[in-house]
């Protein structure tokens, strides 16, 4: 009896304990429940596999504590006896999806494929940065029972390296960032008008000559990727769970390669010289398709974005070109949108024999491109009407629009570098806030949406402390609004959960903005001498 009422006497005080544990993990996992313990991690904790096709994810883990925490783990083989993070596969549980079970003894990660067990140990690593280091360099990680997965399949950000280049040493870091946050698609937009950013080793001008200049200095020393950086940075994605897709923008955008090699040039407009690739030389469609060809053995994705945005700010002197004139007359065109369609479809059928999947920016969803393989990105905020064509001529869409997802946009209204859309911009509450559903009406439509995406545009990113300014938090938003459904966000919970992960931004030196405390660390400001652009109305 005695020992019964001590019991309940332990139980009750250990209560408000209970109650108090939060689960601060961003994306908020689906299912939580604590349970009552640590797991003590230390150098001495051993990492086994269930499958050696698992130590890639294993060293996912060795890399990322060795880096944020000083703690090296090692691989041991299975049945190890003593403190050991177990590593499994579970045909059971959908892609994507993991359990995660901490208990003093141990912790076992089960995925329902390797980027499940990816996924869990995103987790595992948001728990242990989470807690203090003890007193001999280890971490007392809380024991939970985790069962999680994402609610969309595409969780992705866009990164604009044209407009100016990133570097790979800050890609590498933001690749972890995004894993940390479960995002799971980079979106890599490598051309543009300013610079050309990738080498192909059949035009070598794109990147020597292409790849000179960015949006401040159209004389900046060239600055590429090279197909050795690419396969380096597509393999620290894929051991993430990310893969990257690249964008060749077309045939728009196509400045920086008309550099390279005139002789494609389709010319431009006064605002846009020189912007698109000539739609009537057949020479043109040999040059990108062979650029393409380069470009899918570098990524395994098996997807190219081809862009095809904004045509038609660049396309007045098409109207002067006496090949496309000759196009027009001999296929009964009426107008440079059939040219531009013409083109569009023309290179799609490029991607395809190549047995890849083409993307393209919502304008291409006015086209005829099998819904199959093919898909759509809709960006314009204001068109939600082309989101609904999208829809209705059943393309799977990634959802990006401006607001709340341009991320070159300001997050606050005092701000004073970025753009705006009138007085509208995107706050990390708009991103955190965004509900897909508010958007797609017809309910049998909700499936053709892949997910979520972020893009930054890279205008005003003259530097690393304004690539993370932009960013961070907002990445962590995107994250919640695109892993967890709706029922289970909660602003107020996030931002809680969010403030608690500014300790280990100001470790990694993360430049950010802190919307609970905005003086905290100032806007980073960039000033353009003619700043019409960055808010000027697109379309
Ligand atoms: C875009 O913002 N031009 C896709």
């Amino acid at each position: 009896m005695r020992n019964y009422f001590y019991t309940i006497i332990l139980f009750l005080f250990s209560l408000p304990i209970w109650a108090q544990q939060t689960c601060s993990i961003i994306p908020a996992p689906q299912h939580v429940t604590a349970a009552s313990g640590v797991f003590k991690l230390s150098d001495q904790t051993s990492i086994t596999l269930g499958t050696p096709a698992l130590k890639s994810a294993a060293q996912y883990i060795q890399q990322s504590l060795l880096r944020l925490r000083t703690i090296s783990l090692s691989i041991a083989p299975l049945g190890t006896k003593g403190s050991a993070i177990h590593l499994l596969l579970d045909a059971k549980q959908k892609p994507e999806a993991y359990i995660l079970d901490a208990e003093p003894e141990g912790i076992t990660i089960a995925g329902g494929d390797e980027a499940g067990v990816i996924n869990g140990i995103s987790s595992l690593l948001q728990l242990a940065v989470a807690e203090p280091l003890t007193a001999t360099g280890g971490i007392d990680i809380p024991c939970w029972h985790i069962t999680d997965q994402p609610t969309y399949g595409w969780r992705g950000l866009m990164l604009d390296e044209s407009r100016h280049f990133i570097g790979k040493e800050k890609l590498l870091s933001l690749i972890d960032w995004m894993a940390f946050y479960k995002l799971n698609r980079l979106h890599w937009h490598l051309t543009d008008e300013p610079a050309w950013r990738l080498e192909i080793r059949k035009y070598p001008k794109l990147a020597l000559i292409g790849g000179v200049g960015d949006y401040q200095d159209p004389k900046k020393q060239t600055a590429y990727y090279s197909q050795q950086d690419v396969a380096e940075i597509v393999s620290y994605a894929a051991q993430r769970n990310i893969t990257i897709i690249p964008e060749i923008d077309m045939p728009g955008h196509a400045t920086a390669a008309i550099r390279a090699y005139p002789e494609y040039n389709g010319g431009g407009s006064a605002a846009h010289p020189d912007f698109t690739f000539d739609p009537a030389k057949d020479g043109t469609y040999t040059f990108l398709t062979h650029i393409l060809r380069e470009t899918n053995t570098l990524f395994p994705s098996g997807m190219l974005h081809l862009g095809g945005d904004e045509v038609s700010f660049g396309t007045e002197k098409w109207n002067q070109n006496l090949g496309i004139k000759k196009l027009m007359a001999d296929s009964g065109y009426k107008d440079l949108k059939d040219v531009e369609h013409y083109f569009m479809e023309r290179m799609a059928d490029s991607v395809y024999k190549m047995n890849a999947k083409l993307l393209a920016w919502d304008e291409m969803a006015d086209i005829h491109l099998p819904p199959d393989k093919t898909i759509i990105f809709w960006w314009r905020h204001d068109q939600p009407n082309q989101l609904q064509k999208t829809l209705d001529k059943g393309y799977k869409t990634v959802v990006c629009p401006r607001l709340p997802f341009y991320f070159d946009f300001v997050q606050d209204s005092t701000h004073r570098s970025g753009r705006k859309w009138g007085n509208r911009f995107s706050s990390l509450k708009d991103v955190y806030q965004f509900n897909v559903h508010e958007w797609v009406h017809k309910k049998e439509q909700q499936a053709q949406i892949l997910g979520i995406q972020a893009n930054l545009w890279t205008e005003t990113v003259t530097n690393d402390n304004r690539l993370d300014y932009l960013l961070f938090p907002r990445m962590a938003a995107l994250a919640e609004a695109a892993w967890s459904s709706d029922s289970e966000k909660d602003f107020n919970r996030f931002g809680k959960n969010l403030q608690k992960q500014f300790s280990l931004y100001r470790e990694q030196n993360i430049y950010f903005y802190n919307p609970f405390n905005p003086s905290e660390i100032p806007e980073p400001i960039y000033f353009k001498k003619d700043r019409k652009d960055l808010n000027a109305k697109e379309n």
